[in-house]
């Protein structure tokens, strides 16, 4: 490595200056004696021109011999260039080789799921994991910028409790020096007691779900924030969640626009979301899944669908046809596009399969039963902006809900569900402040009381009115960057049959 060296995404305040990089190879293309480098070095990409008539004969060897993500540093004039992402090349003056890297099994073609979730650790240094993991990190800044500056104080809940706090059909146990502890599902039940202490608080840490289940949307080990507020109500908590979502698709539309790009995410969908976000109760909610509404929505979608599909075959016979006379770049890039338009026609025909499935599940769905994630996307078609359900049937919801004085049988809970089939991103609620209504719920529920005494002093001793709501990082992080399955959108994903990387 090099002293002294700047950062790629700094290079542009450094125009007709010499600069040093560090990075890896990304890539390299070019003829005799012209060689384009592609170097990354974490910030971003820039592109290093070597010219054989210009650099010393130890460069020009490095530059020949160079594979792709080996470690090097370069050295050389920042021009402007506005072809280039960043607006700018560097000329190479001298190159130098830090670690020759052996055959990179991370080729430019395209490789299976498997096969890229088995070599993560190496996948994200692609482009596309860059921007989804740098949307991620400027995400988790904007959600403490938004409390901190809303008066919440960060605290964290434990990792290894007693507490069940999700149902008990989740939990991952462990041996905690003799003791039955589990894996935290939810930093609520320590939030409460925090939120009594310290009035506004969030927490922001691992929470672990055994989920026996394969989908896009579940992780067994995601990153959950959730406030939790005294003297706070249900509506009070969805105007917060709302104010909350708000802030976090601005933040990443002002400043992620390069990722977004990288992503080809179409951002309408993100800049319509506006507040309020429609508010309908659970019931409404069921009869509109029922409707003849809810009919006529699958059907159009099915022709949408229908109509990409036919779009995308016809281009991709085009390209194919057009494949045998294109230049080596072109080629590179209608790689890239074959790739892109196969993956889509996969999702395509996956929903289009899926689709008779939803309507019949959705027409038959019965009042008092929880929404799948089929539901939830019909749910948000009617609407095309998040929605925030409410008011549950008690009978589904965790213990520490608080009933609807107007209704026993529904729980003041609500669920925050995005768009574009994203669903439920949020869950919270007002919680229960009645210790005899919460012991009764403890025993219904099937939860040993002593491990849930210390939670019922927090209503011996000054209960007051509470809420709360818990928002799943990936599920968030998913949905700004359209991504198709969750388990992008943290570095290391951890669900059923993935342990490793
Ligand atoms: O709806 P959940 O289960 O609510 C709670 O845990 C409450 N105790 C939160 C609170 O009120 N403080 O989970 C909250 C959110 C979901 O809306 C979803 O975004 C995410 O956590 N989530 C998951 N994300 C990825 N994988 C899973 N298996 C998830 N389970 C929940
Ligand atoms: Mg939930």
């Amino acid at each position: 490595m090099r002293k002294g060296a700047i950062s790629i995404d700094s290079l542009s305040s450094r125009i007709g200056e010499t600069a040093v990089l560090n990075g890896w190879l990304y890539n390299k293309r070019g003829s005799k004696g012209l060689q384009f480098l592609i170097v990354r070095d974490g910030t971003g990409l820039v592109q290093c021109v070597a010219s054989l008539s210009e650099i010393d004969a130890d460069s020009w060897k490095v530059v020949e011999e160079i594979t792709q993500e080996s470690s090097l540093w370069v050295e050389g004039m920042v021009r402007v260039d506005d072809r280039q992402v960043g607006g700018v090349e560097i000329h190479v003056q001298k190159i130098g080789l830090i670690a020759l890297a052996e055959d990179y099994p991370i080729a430019k073609k395209e490789h299976g799921i498997e096969f890229l979730m088995n070599h993560r650790h190496l996948w994200l240094r692609s482009r596309r994991q860059w921007a989804i993991l740098r949307v991620r990190n400027r995400v988790s800044m904007a959600i403490h910028e938004f409390f901190q500056s809303k008066g919440f104080v960060q605290l964290d809940a434990p990792i290894f409790t007693a507490n069940a706090v999700e149902g008990t059909s989740t939990l991952f146990e462990t041996d905690f020096f003799g003791d039955t502890a589990y894996l935290t599902q939810s930093g609520q039940l320590h939030g409460e007691a925090m939120a009594l202490a310290f009035g506004k608080i969030y927490t922001f840490g691992p929470t672990f779900r055994a989920e026996k289940s394969k989908t896009r949307r579940h992780l067994s080990e995601f990153w959950m924030i959730e406030p939790e507020m005294a003297f706070f109500d249900l509506d009070m908590d969805m105007e917060l969640a709302e104010d909350f979502l708000v802030h976090l698709i601005k933040v990443i539309l002002k400043d992620c626009s390069t990722e977004l790009e990288v992503l080809n995410r179409d951002t309408a969908p993100l800049r319509a979301v506006e507040k309020p976000f429609p508010r309908i109760s659970y019931t409404e909610a069921v009869e509109i899944l029922k409707s003849d509404g809810t009919v006529t929505l699958v059907e159009a979608r099915i022709s949408e669908l229908e109509a990409e599909a036919e779009n995308l075959h016809t281009e991709l016979e085009e390209s194919k046809r057009s494949y045998g006379q294109a230049k080596k770049g072109v080629k590179r890039q209608l790689d890239q596009r074959f790739g892109q338009i196969n993956q889509r026609l996969t999702n395509i025909e996956e929903e289009l399969r899926n689709l008779p499935e939803w309507l019949e599940s959705a027409r038959n769905f019965e009042w008092g039963t929880d929404f799948g994630g089929s539901d939830e996307t019909l749910l948000t078609w009617n609407f095309g902006r998040p929605i925030i359900v409410h008011r549950f049937p008690a009978a589904i919801k965790a213990f520490y809900m608080k009933r609807d004085p107007d209704n026993d049988k529904v729980a003041l809970g609500m669920d925050v569900l995005a768009p574009e089939g994203y669903g439920e991103i949020i869950g919270g609620g007002e919680r229960a402040t009645d210790l005899e209504f919460l012991r009764a719920q403890i025993s219904l529920h099937g939860l040993p009381e002593s491990s849930f005494d210390w939670y019922l002093d927090l209503r011996r001793y000054g209960s007051v009115p509470h809420a709360g709501f818990g928002l799943g990082l990936e599920r968030m992080v998913a949905w700004l960057c359209g991504l198709h399955h969750i388990r992008e959108a943290i570095p290391f994903p951890r669900l059923m049959g993935r342990l490793s990387p």
